[in-house]
């Protein structure tokens, strides 16, 4: 880098009007590979940027050859200030020889870069603008909308100057005289939209842009393709196309195939927990709303989305395992006998070994076996205390218990909602999830939640 800077950087020479080099900067030096004292006095610039008949003159200056003391010559850009006052002139010496060799090298990367590019002169479209912005000034948005035939005009100024052989070779048959006359035909009406927009930041004077855009190719094949565009020149930009259709599509595949498996496992899930329909409908019932106020819960806490849904699937078969118990038992009138109650104990278990070896989140195995642990280690199958119990699982278990006090059983009638509030706050930190119970709680009290089944 440190020598790029000092290819480009500048030097200069005092000459009298005769030509005669008075006096040179220490850069002169270096780039010459003269000495001070060998041109100070004695070299005359002809001898060393040419006879000024040579010089070939430039907007800014002119271009010539310096001749260096090896005998090397160097392409220069000088520029010339006459003091005739004082009889002097100050020549300035500008090597652009390495930006020469960049521009050059750059020229090549375009022609043999794999991805289509277009070089583009936006001088007219430019001077369009220029128009525009004495009538509209910064409002181009309500101009277009006035007169929306405004962007064909705009389209049609753009020049295009260079096209690589990857930008013929991916899009066969494509001509920039077709597009000026009805870009229709290789834009999609969003595709449209999607330039508007970007010329209106040209407009606004940002000519670095990037952007995706729906184009219509010469055979009429959708396509989705990026585009940077880079500024070379004050009004000249490099435009770089990369198709992005390839991707676009795989991704719409997948989307597709995720969507379907997404639809098979609710229906597994679904199925599996109407399958208790057929063995115990209160059962099936409970779940559902079990599931309803997990949900809602796991929600209130703030839980992420995939967390708050494995919840929900978890809690919605957190009592397959009943399926193992007989009938008798689960919809028995009385109370159970301590049988009859070991029996009805084992549903976690269960529960978990009919679902292990499904690929569920793991939420949703914890609920299944958890879900009757409590805190302090009161619970089923475990005995779990704390934080062994999954949160999910003492999630579960509070909506169970509410769920489960405020529904009609056999042997009892159903408590109220406030009772069943009254009870998880009775236990709270000590069976119950503190925060669990005060989301729930909240959820009554202050939220409305109503199940919907
Ligand atoms: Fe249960
Ligand atoms: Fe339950």
């Amino acid at each position: 880098m440190k020598d790029f800077f000092e290819n480009i950087s500048s030097c200069f020479l005092i000459v009298n009007s005769q030509g005669l080099v008075l006096e040179c900067d220490s850069n002169f030096e270096k780039k010459s590979g003269y000495k001070r004292e060998e041109v100070k006095d004695k070299k005359h610039i002809y001898e060393i940027l040419g006879d000024i008949s040579s010089w070939k003159k430039l907007d800014w200056g002119y271009e010539t050859y310096l001749t260096k003391s090896n005998g090397e010559k160097i392409k220069i850009f000088i520029n010339f200030f006459s003091f005739s006052d004082y009889n002097l002139n100050i020549i300035t010496i500008n090597d652009f020889s390495f930006l020469t060799y960049m521009y050059e090298n750059y020229a090549s990367f375009i022609s043999q870069s794999p991805f289509p590019i277009i070089e583009v002169d936006l001088s007219e479209m430019f001077n369009y603008f220029r128009i525009i912005k004495k009538i509209a000034g910064n409002e181009i948005d309500k101009y277009l909308e006035i007169y929306p035939e405004a962007i064909y005009e705009i389209i049609g100024k753009i020049k295009f100057i260079y096209i690589n052989e990857s930008f013929y070779n991916e899009y066969k048959g494509f001509s920039f005289d077709a597009l000026k006359e009805n870009v229709f035909n290789y834009f999609t009406e969003e595709g449209l939209n999607t330039l508007k927009n970007e010329l209106l930041k040209v407009y606004d004077g940002n000519l670095n842009l990037n952007f995706e855009v729906e184009v219509i190719d010469p055979i009429g094949k959708l396509r989705f393709i990026n585009v940077y565009v880079y500024p070379v020149g004050r009004e000249r930009v490099l435009i770089y196309i990369l198709d992005k259709t390839k991707e676009r599509e795989l991704e719409e595949d997948l989307r597709r195939s995720v969507s379907k498996i997404t639809n098979l496992y609710n229906q597994v899930i679904n199925t599996l927990s109407s399958i208790m329909e057929h063995k115990d409908s209160y059962t099936a019932y409970h779940q559902k709303r079990v599931a309803e106020l997990s949900h809602a819960i796991a929600k209130e806490i703030g839980l992420p989305k995939d967390k708050v849904d494995a919840i929900r699937i978890g809690a919605l078969l957190h009592d397959i395992g009943k399926i193992a118990i007989p009938g008798e038992i689960l919809n028995k009138p009385g109370k159970l006998n301590n049988i009859e109650m070991e029996i009805v104990k084992t549903h976690p278990l269960t529960g978990y070994n009919m679902l292990k070896n499904i690929d569920f989140p793991p939420e949703v195995l914890y609920i299944v076996l958890q879900h009757h642990e409590r805190l302090d280690g009161s619970g089923y199958p475990e005995g779990l205390k704390n934080g062994e119990i999954n949160l999910s699982a003492r999630i579960v278990a509070v909506a169970d218990v509410v769920d489960a006090m405020i529904s009609h059983r056999p042997y009892r009638p159903p408590f109220g909602i406030d009772k069943a509030l009254e009870e998880i706050e009775k236990n709270k930190g000590t069976k119950y999830d503190p925060d669990v119970v005060d989301a729930c709680i909240r959820l009554f009290k202050e939220k409305d939640f109503k199940f919907s089944i």
